[in-house]
């Protein structure tokens, strides 16, 4: 199975051997994980994209559990050690994540609010234990993989991230998305435009 940079970015971030994979959709990411010897259950909230993955499954002669579901309600999470949540929002992924049990490491790609995704899941008793920046098709995404631990965080570390920040493709092009936002504001005492003005000259100095 061929995937998309974002997806095999996905997918080469797995060090388990016990996949869910949450929102499958199309069921290409269980696909690749299962060729690659990973056991996958692949669960979807809609039962069309259920339906689709099933056909792609039997195409690629895989087998593959499949559960319709809302997030990871209804699954036992302790015969898992990765939860894979890519292509939502965050206000999903963390209701997704609000499960009493959760597996030993997540890895999450969310389309939006990653300073709020990263802090939230850190209060749920998880660290940032790697991070990686992929364009495709000029969208720029980010992948996140959390293990269950502790470590501190700053603010600019929530902000674009402890790793990323060390990232200097990221770091440019955050930059520059910063100062594209400041510049459509004509009110340069607006709080949006200082805000992210503070962010520019914290990662300048760093
Ligand atoms: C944009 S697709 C992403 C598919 C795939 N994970 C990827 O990254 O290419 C989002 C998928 O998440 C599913 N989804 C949305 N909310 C969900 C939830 N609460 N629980 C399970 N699946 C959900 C949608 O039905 C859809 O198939």
């Amino acid at each position: 199975m061929k995937l998309s940079k974002r997806l095999q970015t996905v997918a080469n971030l797995v060090d388990g051997k016990r996949v869910i994979d949450v929102g499958c959709d199309h069921g290409y990411l269980s696909i690749y994980l299962t060729q690659h010897k990973i056991k996958c259950l692949a669960t979807d909230i809609s039962s069309e994209c259920i339906l689709k993955a099933l056909d792609n499954f039997k195409t690629h002669n895989v087998e593959i559990n499949t559960i319709v579901t809302d997030g990871l309600k209804n699954i036992d999470v302790s015969n898992y050690d990765t939860t894979i949540i890519s292509g939502m929002g965050t206000h999903t992924i963390l209701k997704i994540l609000s499960n009493k049990e959760l597996t030993d490491t997540l890895i999450i790609s969310s389309n939006n609010n990653l300073k709020i995704l990263r802090q939230e899941v850190v209060k749920l008793g998880f660290y940032i234990d790697n991070e990686v920046y992929v364009k495709e098709n000029n969208q720029k995404y980010v992948v996140i993989k959390f293990k269950k631990g502790s470590q501190e965080y700053n603010d600019l570390d929530y902000i674009v991230g402890p790793i990323l920040k060390k990232n200097n493709k990221y770091i440019d092009d955050y930059v520059k998305d910063c100062q594209s936002i400041i510049d459509k504001i004509n009110d340069k005492n607006n709080d949006k435009v200082k805000y992210y003005l503070n962010i520019i000259e914290q990662l300048k100095s760093n």
